[in-house]
């Protein structure tokens, strides 16, 4: 483990002591020392167990790490704090197999701690007044905007040299990429929905064509349509639109090679929301890329949340905004190599006359 890692696990929020086989401290992080309010001088190279009160389930898993009994565990203890008493620990044990031999770290998370950061993702689920913010923001953001676009434009005009002309240029693309970014936060609400009988295959077949217009190299779009479903009631540009969402993301994450499959079904006796629904239909859109980046996979439905230099992060919270306008859920299973949205939407039955 080189010095530079060492330094970057001075940057994480968890406490992180690395130990030797013999488990004797070679290094410890900030946030560790802070913990133990010791520094890293007095414990390096000291047996952990002689310098510090170790919890014992804690001791146990090194003495097992050391003789390589597990590649990696973890436990709940309860950790005896000089300076605190006990704190309640979620602990890991990792055995790392280095080239200057065997190496083990423990990590510590403060449960209390965890138990919070739990909380403010859930929080930061979006309520309906945070959408209304984020809808009046935009508003703010717009007309200024094309102001500042404006006088860009003009001043590039006016300039002398090419050189300066790369400034206004930065000005216009950055000002350019903002306004798609606000023109997606107000499309929701920009016209009215309209219902009609729509066929989910019709659908699909335009978005697949859009978007080998625009993936001309090596992008499949394979499809797998039952087409015994019946019709659904939808706004048929929301849906096209979800659909075209969900289909870029995967052409986008495969660069443009690979497959993507578009997978209708019928789902029986579905729960969505409380309701319950004698038919859905099933829109899988599967796509064989890298899969959804682990620290993104819980939150891709928020606003602002990309993986990509270029994204806005809206794309996924529009098509969920639209599908809930359906009665319908959105969701995702992702892993290196295959990745499925799920789209479902209830199909209306004929009521019976009572
Ligand atoms: N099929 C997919 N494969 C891999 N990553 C995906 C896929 N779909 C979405 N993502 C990830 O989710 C992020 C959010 O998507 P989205 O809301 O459409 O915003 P944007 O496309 O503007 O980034 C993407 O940036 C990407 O990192
Ligand atoms: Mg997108």
């Amino acid at each position: 483990m080189s010095a530079r890692r060492f330094r970057s696990l001075d940057l994480i929020a968890t406490a992180v002591v690395i130990l030797d086989q013999g488990l004797r401290v070679h290094h410890i992080n900030q946030p560790a020392e802070a913990l133990f309010g010791v520094s890293s001088r007095q414990l390096e190279g000291a047996c952990l167990m002689d310098v510090l009160e170790v919890a014992p389930e804690v001791e146990q898993m090194l003495r097992e790490a050391s003789e390589q009994l597990f590649e990696s565990k973890r436990q709940q203890c309860d950790w005896p704090l000089a300076m605190r008493g006990p704190v309640e620990f979620d602990a890991t044990v990792t055995v790392h197999p280095e080239e200057e031999g065997l190496m083990l770290s423990l990590e510590l998370r403060e449960i209390a701690q965890q138990r919070k950061a739990d909380r403010e993702v859930h929080q930061a689920d979006l309520t309906h007044a945070n959408k209304e913010m984020l809808r009046n923001l935009a508003h703010e953001i717009k007309n200024p905007l094309g102001g500042v676009r404006g006088a860009a434009q003009l001043l590039d005009r006016e300039l002398p040299s090419d050189e300066l002309r790369e400034y206004t240029q930065v000005i216009i693309k950055e000002a350019d990429r903002l306004q798609g970014l606000v023109d997606q936060m107000l499309a929701p609400h920009r016209r009215l929905r309209v219902m009609e009988s729509v066929n989910i295959h019709e659908v699909c077949e335009r978005v697949r064509s859009l978007m080998l217009a625009e993936f001309t190299s090596g992008l499949v779009i394979r499809r797998d349509y039952d087409i015994s479903i019946p019709e659904i009631r939808g706004d048929r540009e929301q849906l096209i639109q979800v659909v075209l969402n969900v289909v870029r993301n995967a052409a986008e994450a495969l660069h443009g090679e690979g497959e993507v499959v578009l997978r209708s079904r019928v789902s029986r006796q579905v729960t969505i929301a409380k309701k319950r629904y004698r038919l859905a239909l099933d829109l899988h859109v599967i796509d064989n890329g890298p899969g959804i980046p682990e620290e993104l996979r819980e939150r891709v439905f928020y606003p602002l949340v990309t993986g990509r230099a270029q994204g806005h992060g809206l794309g996924l919270t529009l098509a969920q905004s639209y599908v809930h306008q359906h009665g319908g859920v959105i969701d995702v299973e992702s892993r290196p190599g295959y990745t499925d949205f799920l789209i479902r939407i209830p199909i209306e039955t004929e009521r019976l006359a009572s």
